[in-house]
């Protein structure tokens, strides 16, 4: 009964306008406007750049991907000569690690999900806080993190420098084998740079394909850019608006509630994260910061619902003022036919993602 009345206001959606999927394939400039609060400068969705932009100070040149690329899998950076960057952004897991927290130095368990490192290069904050501004400044804290690799540089350069392997690699890309930690760091971002999805449905559909996406797809991005509110936040390029929202994650102050907060100290920022970009999204469940949605279908009706729109707020137990739930997010009142719709639409951003098998651990 209840799929039965569903159906039929997912048909009746539809039939409202029966144009609509033709106006979608005719182009942007065709597109119903977008749903916005007010405020919300929203960029217009757009594929994504296949190549991102390369700092002048650390060019991405084949020589420094390749020996990044060792040196992303290479165990004997980290403290206990167990952990690389690939255990917990593995190409086999969508460059995630598939567990809701990840498990770092002395198999602690972190506060954070891992997130993808797939696109990351076109990011301008990294992080679910959005503390480095940089692949580079990431990929250093991300080596000396004690609960994730807790490398001590010294040591690492130590080892690198026992293992005749390094100084070609070292050699090919900076001209000589001096190891030092910038160089290090600075490979591990050119090869992250290099891991990139681009060519998506959706991407596809967005330089003029019009057939990349079918008919649910299409009724999934209208639902995103209209009822369901997400183009609020997701939006540009990336389906991201590089800005920090809390959505209601952090009530009950487990893990890291702080969010944005730790890093302006500004009351606003309590419980708020970055807005993550959504490429790949099908391959690396479980999602938000806390991992606590483990599918898109449990991911999807927590929007649904709103979050938490009358949670109990917890007290912090320190000087932390209390989160405040983003006025972007309200319940939605999605049909079962809409969220099927909608979770199309975010399977159309997956694709292919990128994989490579790991290179032979050096002798
Ligand atoms: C112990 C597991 C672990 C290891 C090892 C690890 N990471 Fe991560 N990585 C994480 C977690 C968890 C986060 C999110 C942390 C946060 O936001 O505070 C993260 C975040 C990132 C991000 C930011 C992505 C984004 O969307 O902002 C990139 C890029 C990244 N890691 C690359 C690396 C690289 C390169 C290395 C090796 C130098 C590495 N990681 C080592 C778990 C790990
Ligand atoms: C108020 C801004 C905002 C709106 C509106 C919004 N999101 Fe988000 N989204 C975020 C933020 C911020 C996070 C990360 C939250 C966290 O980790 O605590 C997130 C997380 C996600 C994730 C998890 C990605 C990952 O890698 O873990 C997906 C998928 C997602 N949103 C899709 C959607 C969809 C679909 C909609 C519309 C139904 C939507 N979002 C609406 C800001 C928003």
């Amino acid at each position: 009964m209840r799929l039965c009345l569903a159906l039929l206001f997912w048909v009746g959606e539809v039939l409202a306008d029966p144009t609509l999927v033709e106006r979608y394939r005719q182009g942007q400039e065709h597109w119903p406007a977008a749903t916005l609060d007010a405020g919300i400068q929203a960029e217009p969705l757009a594929a994504l750049p296949t190549e991102p932009p390369c700092p002048a100070s650390n060019p991405c040149t084949q020589a420094s991907r390749v020996l990044g690329k060792q040196l992303f899998f290479e165990r004997r950076l980290s403290g206990s000569g167990q952990l690389a960057c690939a255990s917990c952004h593995d190409p086999d897991l969508g460059w995630a690690d598939g567990r809701r927290q990840a498990i770092g130095h002395n198999r602690q368990v972190g506060t954070m999900n891992s997130p993808t490192v797939v696109n990351s290069g076109y990011l301008q904050r990294l992080f679910w806080d959005g503390r480095a501004n940089s692949l580079e400044q990431q990929a250093m804290a991300s080596w000396l993190n004690p609960v994730e690799m807790a490398g001590d540089p010294d040591v690492a350069i130590a080892t690198l420098q026992r293992l005749p392997g390094y100084a070609e690699l070292f050699t090919n890309t900076y001209g000589d084998a001096t190891i030092s930690r910038e160089r290090i760091v600075n490979a591990i971002a050119s090869f992250s740079r290099s891991l990139t999805l681009t060519n998506t449905p959706f991407d596809q559909f967005m330089r003029g394909n019009t057939d990349a996406l079918d008919e649910q797809e299409i009724r999934g991005l209208h639902l995103f850019r209209t009822k369901a509110r997400c183009i609020n936040c997701h939006n540009g390029p990336l389906l991201s608006d590089e800005s920090f929202h809390h959505l209601g994650t952090s009530f009950h102050t487990v893990g890291n509630f702080k969010g944005r907060y730790s890093v302006t100290g500004d009351a606003t920022d309590v419980g708020a994260f970055r807005t993550p970009p959504l490429r790949g999204v099908g391959k690396t469940a479980p999602y938000v910061h806390t991992g606590m949605a483990i599918d898109l279908d449990m991911l999807l009706s927590l929007y649904n619902m709103g979050w938490w729109q009358n949670a109990e707020i917890i007290g912090t137990g320190d000087e932390t003022p209390q989160a405040q739930l983003s006025p972007l997010i309200k319940p939605l009142g999605l049909s079962t036919g809409e969220l099927a719709d909608l979770k199309a639409f975010l399977l159309s951003l997956t694709g292919d993602m990128p994989y490579m098998a790991p290179t032979a651990e050096l002798p």
